[in-house]
This record gives C-alpha cells, structure tokens and sequence, in this order.
C-alpha cells in the first residue's frame, strides 16, 4: 500500500484542480458549497425476512367488505412511518398528520400531494441505484392514500390500526444525545449586514489527542431563515499558523471564509496507516433538507490531534432577516477509540466555469453543464454522493461512466428542489476500476433559467441574468461530493 499513496494524493489534488478556474478568493479545495450531509448509517443490511410495509397494511380485511382503504387499516401505518418524523408537533411539517380529526379534512391534498409525489419530499428518480433510508412512498402505499381520499377518506375501526413494520434498508438513528465532540460559537453570531451572503468560519478546538474517526453527524443550524449552509473543515496542526493568522486578520471570533476554509490543503502521502494527508479536508456539511445520522457502517472521517475544526456558516441575509442573529452547531459522534474504521473522504466534483444565458429553460442545451473526471489512479468505493446546485437547478445527474462506456447511474434527480438537499447513500457501494481502465465520473447539472423559475429576493422575483458558478445563493453551482474510500 505504502507504495502506491502518491498516487491516491495525486487523485484528490487533480479532482480539486479539475474545477476549472474558481471565482472564488479562497486557495482551497473546490469545497465551495455543500450539499453534503449528515449522512445515514448503513447499518442493519436488508434482510429478505424483513417484512415490508406493504406486507403489513395490505392484507385484505374482512371488516371492511366495501375493501376501501380506512385511517386505521391502511393510511395511519404508513403516516406513522414515513409522514410523521417531520409531521408532528413541534416537526418542521405544518401540520400534525397523526390523528383522523386533523387528516380528515385534508384529505384530498395529501392524497394530492403524495400521488404528485410532493410528499414525502425526496428527490431521486427511482431506478437508478437504490439508496439507504428513501423516503419514497411505494406505487402501493401512493395508490392507498388517493383510494382512501376517492373512498370518501373513511375512518375505519380503531381496531385495524397495526404498528408498521420496520422498512428495509433503513439505518439505526442517532443517539438522541449530545455528540462527542460539539462544535459551537461560544455566542452569537451577528452576520455582516453590508453583505447579501456572508461566509463565517467559526474555529473550534477539539483537543484530541488521538486519532479518532467520525462516525456519525448531526447538524443543527441555529436560525433556518438566514443560515444556507455550514460545513465542518478539519485543519490539521501544521497549518495552524495559517488559521492563526486568518483568524488575527478581522475582529470578533473566526473570520470571513468564501470558498473552503482558506487555508491551503497541501495534500501530502498519508502516514501512520492514513491513505492520505490534507492539511484541510471536509468532514461534514449541511443544507437545506440534510439530514442527521451515520455515515455507511464501518467508514468515517479521520480526525488527527492537534487538528482544529472550522465550521463555515453561510448567511444569506435579505431585507425581512437583517439584524437576525445565528448560534449554529454540529454534533460529531465518534468511533471507539480500539474500533478499526476504514477512512472515507468527500472527494468533490464541479464544473466552476460555465454560463447559462439569461432566460434558456433546461431543455435548452446551454442550460445544460458537465463535469467529467477520469480516474486513472486507484479504484475506489463509492458508498454515495451529495449533489448540490442552488435555486435554478432544474436536475442533476451523477454517473460513472467505465472503460467500455457503460454508464452506471449513481444518482438522478429530475426535479432538483432547493430545500431538500441531502446525501444518499448506495445499499451496495458502486467499485470503480482504475488505472487504464479507470472509470470517469460525470457530474451533469441542467438550469432552470427562465423568467418564471427566478428566485425572490426580498419578496421581488428577480430578472433573470446569466447564471455562472458563485458563492452567493443567487449565483449557481455544479457540485457533488462523492464519499469515498481507497
Ligand atoms: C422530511 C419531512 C417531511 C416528511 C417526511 C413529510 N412531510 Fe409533508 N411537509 C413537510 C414540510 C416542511 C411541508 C411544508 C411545505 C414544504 O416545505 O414543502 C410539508 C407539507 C405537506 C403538505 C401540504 C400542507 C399545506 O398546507 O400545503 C401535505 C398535504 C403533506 N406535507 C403531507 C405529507 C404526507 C402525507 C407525508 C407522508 C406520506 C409527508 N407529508 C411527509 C415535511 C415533510
């Protein structure tokens, strides 16, 4: 192994040159923006004994001869299950969807809004690969709701009600208490208010003193309507000085930080068993709609001694949110210290350098931007990918393309929604070949750029104007990290 790390280097460092010419003032990796998440664990793999929900709700009931779906029966299990982690009180849902005397009366909306599959919001295309902890509803649990709702949305017998059963390819929660490490401002954080979108890097001290490896994240960000993101930067100690002088650079606690975290990656041979050496490297992040849990079983993010931890906030900040303030914070849950975990890295792909003309729609081809990157290093295993563009994103499409031009779908999102970016990851991680043989990765991003589909700022839809790579929320992005191991 030790032989052939350079060439591991040589990957990521091309990866992080391959973005092409970065509008972004920060000399690092292309981490500009994220997408990226708290991911899931892939623990508790499928097992074909595991009942399914269908297996549970839809066994024919003698008690309702008419055989129309009922509350009890059919729809509550599949509420309890797949509706009610957001739709309960005190849940970001609007609306409590857990007893009849609320659902009743909405009764043609949700049947509406999950047979246009608005509900549960989920974004990739099924049948391309299948994914961990999908919220997608089955063709027969959607076909439920809109008899329920055509039936008259009747309520059944209290009796009927059974508890679902556990879905397939689900992974284990997080533990419901504090991480081991906790990143957090020590106060309040007042966003530059001359500024549309501020990025703030906030430093904190883990105090390691032993490697240690990232398991399990959960960011919370302290104010959704001003924070459009945040990413944990691991620096390690020999770039200290850098973040020192960053930070003495501007008053108050961090600095001002677009792009990455501003301090040069300087990616080196890995040494003490580690596959590679950045001096910063992403360990988590979060946007609209990331969720918290595990990354897949076994993998993490290595963290070093010595290191600090940035966490990078954007602020997007408009005329109903200035003077608001933020205390964002991530959890980071970590493997035994004994526990042997194999190091996986977010390695990231965009195309930094396109122009989308003012008014196309995506089925225009220069709406339509991609990102190619041959690896003809060494293999590596996908576990998943978080893709991310931002309000005109119209779909996006992760693929890896091999040596006899055979795609495999990684992922594909053909109604790209802002406020519901996550990362997904693979029941079976995807095996790259490499070498001669390398597989490319494609990223392709298409937009959205008609007048009709532009973003209000300050409560005004604005023009529409040529879209090109940028920090701010009203400028786009190409971007997936894929997770990866060597
Ligand atoms: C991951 C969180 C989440 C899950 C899971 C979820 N919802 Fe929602 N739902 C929301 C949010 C947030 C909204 C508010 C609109 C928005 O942001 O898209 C919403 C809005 C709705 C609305 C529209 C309410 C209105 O007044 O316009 C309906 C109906 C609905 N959800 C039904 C469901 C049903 C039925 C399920 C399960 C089958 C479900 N949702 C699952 C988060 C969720």
């Amino acid at each position: 192994m030790r032989a052939r790390r350079p060439a591991i280097v040589l990957l990521l460092a091309t990866s992080a040159a391959a973005c092409g010419p970065n509008t972004a003032p920060a000399p690092d990796v292309s981490v500009n923006d994220v997408s990226v998440n708290d991911v899931s664990a892939t623990d508790a793999p499928s097992s074909p004994d595991v009942a399914t929900v269908e297996d549970a709700t839809t066994t024919p009931d003698a008690t309702a001869p008419s055989g129309d779906p009922t509350w009890w029966r059919d729809i509550k299990p599949i509420a309890d299950q797949m509706c009610n982690n957001c739709h309960v009180a005190g849940g970001i849902g609007p609306m409590a969807l857990v007893d009849y005397a609320t659902v009743r009366p909405m009764a043609r909306l949700i049947a509406n809004q999950v047979r246009d599959r608005i509900m549960p919001p989920w974004m990739p295309r099924e049948g391309c690969r299948d994914v961990r902890d999908s919220r997608a509803l089955t063709d027969a649990e959607i076909a439920k709701f809109v008899a329920w709702e055509a039936a008259g949305a009747p309520e059944g017998n209290m009796a009927d009600y059974r508890a679902p059963a556990a879905r397939p390819n689900t992974s284990r929660p997080l533990p419901a208490r504090d991480g081991d490490i906790v990143v957090q401002p020590s106060g309040m954080y007042l966003p530059n208010q001359s500024l549309t979108d501020d990025y703030h890097c906030f430093i904190m001290d883990p105090a390691l003193t032993t490697t240690r490896d990232v398991i399990g994240v959960r960011v919370t960000p302290g104010n959704a309507r001003i924070v459009h993101h945040v990413i944990l930067f691991e620096v390690r100690e020999r770039s200290l000085p850098d973040l020192q002088r960053l930070d003495d650079a501007e008053p108050g606690p961090g600095y001002t930080c677009y792009g990455g975290a501003g301090v040069n990656p300087n990616v080196r041979a890995g040494t003490d068993g580690d596959l590679v050496d950045m001096s910063v490297q992403m360990v988590t992040g979060w946007a609209p709609g990331g969720v918290a849990g595990y990354f897949p079983t076994g993998t993490g993010v290595r963290l070093k001694p010595g290191s600090r931890l940035v966490m990078q906030v954007h602020y997007n900040l408009q005329a109903a949110t200035r003077g608001m303030n933020d205390r964002s914070r991530v959890d980071l849950f970590l493997a035994d210290a004994a526990a042997s975990t194999q190091q996986a890295f977010w390695l990231p792909q965009a195309n930094q350098s396109f122009t989308v003309p003012a008014g196309v729609p995506p089925t225009d081809p220069r709406a339509t931007v991609v990102s190619n990157f041959r690896n003809t290093q060494l293999p590596v295993r996908i576990f998943g990918v978080a893709p991310h563009m931002h309000t005109r994103g119209h779909s996006i499409r992760v693929e890896a393309i091999n040596a006899s031009s055979a795609s495999t779908c990684l992922v594909d999102i053909p109604r790209w929604d802002f406020h519901w970016q996550q990362g997904f990851f693979f029941q079976t991680p995807y095996r790259t070949a490499a070498g001669a043989m390398g597989d490319t990765f494609r990223t392709t991003c298409v937009y959205d750029n008609r007048p009709e589909n532009q973003p209000y700022v300050d409560g005004v839809q604005v023009a529409p104007r040529d879209l090109r790579w940028g920090e701010g929320t009203n400028d786009e992005m190409c971007l997936n990290f894929f997770y990866v191991s060597i």
